[in-house]
């Protein structure tokens, strides 16, 4: 399994899980510094293979090297890369903005879709895509990161219909709060929130289950139905 954002909780635990069944893996992260001793933890628990490579989602001219350098074509890709930013901060400001967009958009779609150009001439390979329920509809909090995860989500959803008559599977999985560095900042009701593992579990299911699209925690599906049918002049006025 390739995890790109090895270094990310969600990913830290998406790769341990396939560890602990006994595969071997590839981590990326920018700083190889950061993820050594999580790899070292990891090749002595489980007894697998762990490569860390370092790369940049952002240099997209590298994209093509980073699967060209790996030790092997994957069996499963995972794309955890992602950036919150602040909204405030990227309201005022395109190049935060922009950079939120890249990070979450444009740079993993471009990542996936060279990915997924590979698997295919070799007849086989899952993708995982980590978006988010952000993606479903705009939202005043967070609408440049929700736009982007509404990009990420778009396009993995339209490589699957490409790639459905071929061997190739794309899964989308959209948590809703996760607790981790990403939102150690922010005060996130318990109800909502789940922890890192609990993303683990759903992209484990999703494989063994062949899902297509996965929320984590069952109840934000229902959530974001209400969100995504309330009527736009209730909508806006909701400050969250
Ligand atoms: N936490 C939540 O509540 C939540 C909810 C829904 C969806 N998600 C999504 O879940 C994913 C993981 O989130 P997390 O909470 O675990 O976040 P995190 O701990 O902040 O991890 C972010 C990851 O993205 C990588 N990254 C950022 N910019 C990069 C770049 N330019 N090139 C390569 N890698 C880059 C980081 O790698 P390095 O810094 O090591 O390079 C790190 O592994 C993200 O896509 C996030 O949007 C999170």
């Amino acid at each position: 399994m390739l995890v790109v954002g090895g270094t990310s909780d969600i990913g830290s635990a998406i790769a341990r899980r396939h560890a602990a069944a006994g595969g071997d893996l590839i981590l990326t992260t920018r700083e190889a510094a950061r993820i050594e001793a999580d790899a070292q933890d990891i090749r002595l628990r489980y007894r697998v293979q762990v490569t860390i490579v370092t790369f940049d989602i952002l240099a997209l001219d590298t994209h093509a090297a980073l699967l060209d350098r790996l030790p092997r074509l994957p069996d499963i890709a995972v794309c955890v890369v992602g950036l919150l930013g602040d909204n405030l901060t990227s309201a005022n400001d395109p190049a935060a903005a922009r950079l939120v967009m890249e990070t979450n958009y444009v740079a993993p779609s471009l990542l996936v879709g060279l990915v997924a150009l590979r698997f295919e001439v070799r007849g086989s390979g899952v993708i995982v895509g980590i978006s988010s329920v952000a993606g479903e509809r705009g939202r005043a909090s967070n609408y440049v990161y929700g736009s982007a995860k509404a990009g990420f989500t778009a396009f993995l959803s339209g490589l699957r219909a490409r790639l459905s008559r071929s061997s190739v599977r794309i899964v989308t999985v959209k948590p809703g709060f996760v607790a981790t560095r990403m939102t150690a900042k922010l005060k996130l009701p318990p109800i909502l929130t789940a922890q890192p593992e609990e993303v683990a579990d759903a992209v484990s299911v999703a494989l063994a289950k062949k899902r297509d699209v996965v929320y984590v925690r069952a109840i934000w599906r229902m959530i974001m139905s209400v969100i995504r049918h309330l009527p736009e002049f209730i909508f806006k006025k909701i400050k969250a």
